[in-house]
């Protein structure tokens, strides 16, 4: 077989990036531009600002991973952009750009759904270590800021077919992460943060009740569509968004929290020491309690699932995948239940460009090319 070069891009939030994958098997080059620093100071992604940032950053961030590949404009095989879900603004970045490249060097272009960029992350590497053995249906719990799905994954003469079998019903884990870490005035992205100062705390200082996340499933759960038994695995966190904020309130957390947040605003790339100088242990106990809480509902209701539908293989893939403590518990639990569990690597757990070049190279065996006119699709689902 010839060998194939994909140049993906992705601008669906707030990453710029650029990509060349071979033969959908091989990351020969992966350019991240992230816009942290232009949305630190709001807490959270502004939208109009990201496209901005977008447009700015996405004819270098592409340059730049054609010449780390050691590929051309001219040399690569097709292009593939992320058409959806995201912001529509940030989204049309860079699907303008792709389109307008694809026109100009007559080469096919390929529409990409981010969540299976996310899925093909995992792909991508197994392959690239060398394990074609892994063995169908797949459970794929796609955790990240906009995003909670779980998704039977199955290929068929090629291409592959998902299922979605569990969303969250309103926010994404990685979310409650950034916005429990901006109530605490840890800063944004919240998830690295937490993720290193979780360990530092009791996780069983706080009980946060579960038992309210479960009654909001059973609430909705019955009589939808891909349930087993009337069941659906669903999730929901922005109850424990509202218990930290409580927590905060009842124990008068709200100065100290202040005080962290003025200090960390003048401190120029905080350290992981800078933060635990700035935590005393009740703030570190929160931390570590929230963390422990989203970890054992992300896994129950995924193992759940898994011994639902009989799969026998679990991907954990997007940003949240990237947490430590998820990566290790999930780990002990798959192996209770003699599952193999699969993460991608750390930087491929966030958004990047070589999942879309990944997910796009079935699509170009068979030939699936985007016609001229598509456009983002901001709501985009994955079927
Ligand atoms: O997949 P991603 O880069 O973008 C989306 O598609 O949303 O995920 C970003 C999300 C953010 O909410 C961020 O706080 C969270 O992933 N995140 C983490 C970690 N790294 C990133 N959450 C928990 N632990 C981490 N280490
Ligand atoms: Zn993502």
């Amino acid at each position: 077989m010839p060998d194939t070069y994909i140049l993906g891009i992705e601008s669906s939030c707030d990453e710029t990036a650029a990509a060349v994958v071979r033969l959908g098997e091989e990351v020969v080059s992966n350019v991240v531009a992230s816009q942290f620093a232009t949305h630190a100071p709001y807490g959270g992604v502004v939208p109009e600002l990201a496209s901005r940032e977008h447009l700015k950053a996405i004819v270098p961030v592409v340059r730049k991973a054609l010449a780390d590949a050691g590929q051309t404009y001219v040399s690569v095989d097709a292009l593939a952009v992320t058409q959806g879900p995201g912001l529509a603004g940030a989204l049309l970045v860079g699907i303008s750009y792709a389109k307008a490249l694809a026109f100009a060097l007559e080469k096919p272009l390929i529409a990409v759904n981010h969540l299976e960029g996310h899925i093909h992350a995992v792909l991508l590497e197994e392959r690239q270590k060398g394990n074609r053995e892994l063995t169908f249906p797949v459970l794929a719990l796609v955790v990240s800021g906009g995003h909670t799905h779980l998704y039977l994954a199955e290929q068929n003469n090629g291409s592959w077919a998902y299922r979605n079998i569990g969303r969250t019903r309103d926010d994404a884990a990685g979310e409650a992460y950034d916005k429990v870490a901006k109530l605490l005035g840890l800063g944004y992205p919240g998830g690295p943060v937490i993720d290193r100062l979780a360990p530092h705390g009791n996780p069983r200082a706080v009980k946060f009740a579960l038992s309210q996340i479960k009654r909001a499933d059973r609430r909705h759960g019955s009589g939808l569509p891909e349930s087993v038994n009337g069941e659906r695995f669903d999730f929901s966190y922005s109850g424990i968004k509202t218990a930290v904020l409580r927590y905060v309130e009842t124990h008068s957390m709200q100065s100290s929290i202040e005080a962290r947040r003025n200090a960390l605003g003048g401190t120029s790339k905080p350290q992981v020491e800078d933060y635990l100088g700035l935590c005393d242990k009740p703030t570190l106990d929160l931390i570590a309690s929230f963390q422990r809480t989203m970890v054992d509902d992300l896994i129950s209701k995924t193992v759940a699932a898994a011994r639902a539908y009989e799969v026998a293989t679990i991907f954990v893939t997007g940003g949240v995948a990237a947490n430590q403590e998820l990566r290790q518990t999930f780990e002990c639990e798959a192996a209770h239940e003699g599952l193999p569990v699969y993460f991608p690597s750390r930087p491929l757990s966030t958004d990047n460009a070589a999942m879309i070049a990944a997910a796009a190279y079935p699509k170009f065996l068979a030939r699936d090319f985007a016609p001229m006119d598509f456009s983002a699709e901001a709501g985009m689902a994955l079927h």
